[in-house]
């Protein structure tokens, strides 16, 4: 924008109104300018230039009085430049009313010309374009100085040169008849240019061409460019569609802008993308998309916030959103989103899958518990007979058995029996260790407990081992070592027959067998009030008693023969017992019990080398290399004293023999002078 101050002259001499034209002349003379002004009381009323002032001395002479022009307009000299009609002189005041200065419209004219063609000529210089004029005989009239770089020849060079004689271009004649070329190649001093001819018109006529142009090699590196970004684009806009997540842009008004990669048609419900483009974060808010105001926590809070939205039918989708500022405003929020409701369906799907699972574990459990009940009790003895005849009478009744014995007895499988030949064998039989369970957990155990009962507990609460074991039985082992306040719970689910979770107030009718076990004397603890009495005789309806293993010699052998059969199957030997070595077993007094043996099987299958397994290995086994105990020797049949005696000695000075290597050693240690140990040595040997 040009200003009046911007091209106003100095102010000329002034003359009175009533002056001579000879005043006038003379002061005219004096003066710089081609005008001066007439004023009336120092104010500017008119003015008279040269010619005027000449016109009227040959008409009147010189002592006539002056006559003026009035078309002069005031103006306030920082307005903006303008054109008036009728007026010739324009006069800048300033704004207490002084006068700055003057010009006339015909050199504002060609002042505002030159700054423009100036300016005009700044701006083809800072676009990088080269400009050049001819006239109508191709003699160049105007050069710029951007065209002077691109060529790297002076204007002084160029000027008034035939411009189609430079370019050797003959179609620049066609221009001059009026046609433009467009995106023309040419060359000049080595430069390649490209550019446009276009005829230059002035009045309607053709007085010569414009070239505009750029170099070849400049252009072409700013195409490239621009390829570059177009490539980079295209891969971004591959690699937007092929992810799995919806990309979403929003203004920083919450307004959409683009969407890119998988778009999420199931959520928006809209059936192309592009209908979401340019909607509002208010209007979706409305329609039941983005519960919270994403717009308000972005603005709030740098760094990325994640959140679900669900729309109307359940569709859920997760989402992160994260802002990007421009100093401090919020300029966008890019929103990053996938679909998770096949997600929590599958959820929902592995649960109930998990829940069968457990279901068949259990099946299977019970399964393998059958065909642990399947596997018959093995005896010999008539204690042991007596005792199976007992428990296939009790099992038909729901009378609680308590269960006595050493550890490795066999109360588990008596249990397992009982519960085998009871009708309910078809249900569970539930064994509850009640030494192993932590004491805080126990009652929760037992009696289980409804949701929300204590932290930690599972949301959807939990049944108790009693409910678990509905129908069927409950196996109690160790009972001895249950706490005594959970006693009196366990006395009231004995005599009420149900259970209340904890935590919760309805209560659950129980029909359950009771098989309790213990290995201590519990008789023993009630009197030291270590167990509660009436619990006791609760459980002690019916006491079966197992005896231990050292008092039914008789079934040793059995179970010894089993265990080894079971063994062989189990490891793939082949491996039996000799004579000797079941007599080594059956002399044993089994402090373990039937587990004891049954463990003692195991390692003989495993560890002895041939096939039949002798004496030896079975006293290695039981004794080691330190047998520091006597042996007790174990009659099981009637036998001629004499005989007896023989035996016992036999074996003494055989395990001597072995032990300590010389005859004299065993001597010493079994207290018999060496000449007994010698002649007793050849009575042994065949
Ligand atoms: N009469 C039997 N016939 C077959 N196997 C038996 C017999 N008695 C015990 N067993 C076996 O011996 C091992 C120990 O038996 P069980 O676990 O029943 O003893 P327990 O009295 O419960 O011992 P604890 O008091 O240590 O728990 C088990 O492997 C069991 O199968
Ligand atoms: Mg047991």
């Amino acid at each position: 924008m040009m200003i009046w101050k911007d091209i106003l002259q100095a102010m000329p001499e002034s003359v009175s109104q009533h002056a001579t034209l000879n005043e006038a002349l003379k002061t005219l003379n004096a003066s710089a300018q081609k005008i001066i002004f007439v004023t009336a009381e120092e104010a500017v009323i008119g003015y008279l230039d040269s010619e005027s002032l000449l016109r009227q001395i040959e008409r009147h002479g010189l002592d006539a009085q002056i006559r003026y022009n009035t078309d002069i307009l005031k103006v306030p000299c920082d307005n903006r430049v303008e054109f008036y009609h009728n007026v010739s002189i324009v006069l800048g005041v300033d704004s207490g009313g002084g006068q700055v200065g003057f010009t006339t419209f015909e050199e504002a004219r060609n002042r505002i010309t030159q700054l423009q063609l100036h300016q005009k000529n700044q701006i083809f210089h800072s676009s990088g374009i080269g400009l050049i004029t001819t006239d109508s005989q191709f003699r160049i009239t105007f050069i710029n100085e951007r065209a002077e770089t691109i060529l790297g020849l002076t204007r002084n060079f160029l000027l008034h040169r035939n411009y189609k004689k430079l370019l050797a271009l003959d179609v620049l004649e066609e221009v001059l008849q009026g046609r433009q070329l467009v995106n023309v190649t040419s060359s000049l001093n080595f430069k390649q240019m490209i550019g446009n001819f276009s005829p230059l018109q002035e009045s309607g006529n053709i007085q010569g061409i414009v070239h505009i142009f750029y170099l070849r090699q400049q252009l072409e590196q700013e195409i490239q460019e621009l390829e570059l970004v177009r490539n980079l684009n295209d891969d971004i806009k591959a690699i937007y569609s092929s992810s799995n997540e919806e990309i979403l842009v929003m203004n920083g008004h919450g307004r959409i802008m683009r969407l890119a990669g998988t778009y999420l048609q199931e959520f928006w419900m809209y059936e192309h993308p592009d209908m979401l483009i340019g909607k509002h974060l208010g209007e979706l808010q409305k329609e039941g998309f983005f519960r919270q105001n994403i717009l308000d926590i972005c603005k709030g809070q740098r760094g990325k916030h994640v959140f679900i939205q669900e729309n109307t039918r359940g569709r859920k989708v997760w989402s992160v959103a994260t802002p990007v500022f421009r100093g401090e405003l919020l300029e966008k929020i890019v929103i990053i989103s996938r679909d998770i409701t096949e997600i929590n369906q599958l959820k929902e799907e592995l649960e109930t899958v998990k829940k069968k699972s457990d279901r068949y574990k259990q099946e299977l459990d019970k399964i393998l518990h059958k065909t642990q009940h399947e596997k018959k009790l093995i005896y010999r003895s008539k204690v042991m007979e007596n005792l199976e005849n007992l428990i296939k009478q009790i099992a038909r009744v729901d009378s609680t058995v308590l269960l006595y014995g050493q550890s490795g007895v066999g109360k588990e499988v008596f249990a397992q029996t009982i519960h085998a030949y009871s009708p309910r064998s078809q249900q569970p039989l539930v064994r509850v260790n009640c030494g192993a369970i932590p004491e805080n957990l126990i009652e929760s155990e037992f009696f289980g407990y409804e949701k929300g009962a204590f932290t930690g507990a599972d949301r959807n609460g939990k049944p108790g081992l009693f409910e678990l074991a509905d129908k069927g039985s409950i196996f109690l082992d160790e009972i001895t070592e249950m706490p005594l306040n959970l006693q009196v719970k366990l006395l009231r689910v004995l005599q009420e027959r149900e259970v209340t979770r904890i935590g919760g107030v309805k209560s659950r009718k129980i029909d359950v067998r009771v098989i309790a076990a213990t290995n201590r004397e519990i008789k023993k603890m009630v009197e030291e009030n270590k167990f509660r009495e009436d619990l006791y005789y609760r459980l002690n309806v019916i006491p079966i008693h197992i005896p231990a293993l050292r008092d039914r010699v008789e079934d040793i052998i059995s179970l010894s023969i089993a265990f080894m059969q079971q063994y062989n199957a189990a490891y793939q030997r082949e491996k039996t017992l000799t004579r000797e070595a079941l007599d080594v077993l059956e002399s044993y007094h089994w402090p373990g019990n039937v587990r004891e043996l049954q463990n003692v099987l195991e390692r003989l299958i495993v560890t002895t080398q041939e096939d039949g397994i002798k004496g030896e290995d079975v006293m290695a086994i039981l004794y080691g290399e330190t047998r520091e105990k006597k042996i007790k020797p174990i009659i099981s049949s009637i036998v001629p004293l004499k005989e007896a005696v023989d035996e016992v000695e036999g074996q003494l000075i055989r395990f001597a023999l072995q032990k300590y290597g010389t005859a004299a050693k065993a001597a010493e240690i079994l207290g018999v002078s060496q000449a007994t140990m010698s002649r007793k040595i050849k009575q042994l040997l065949p």
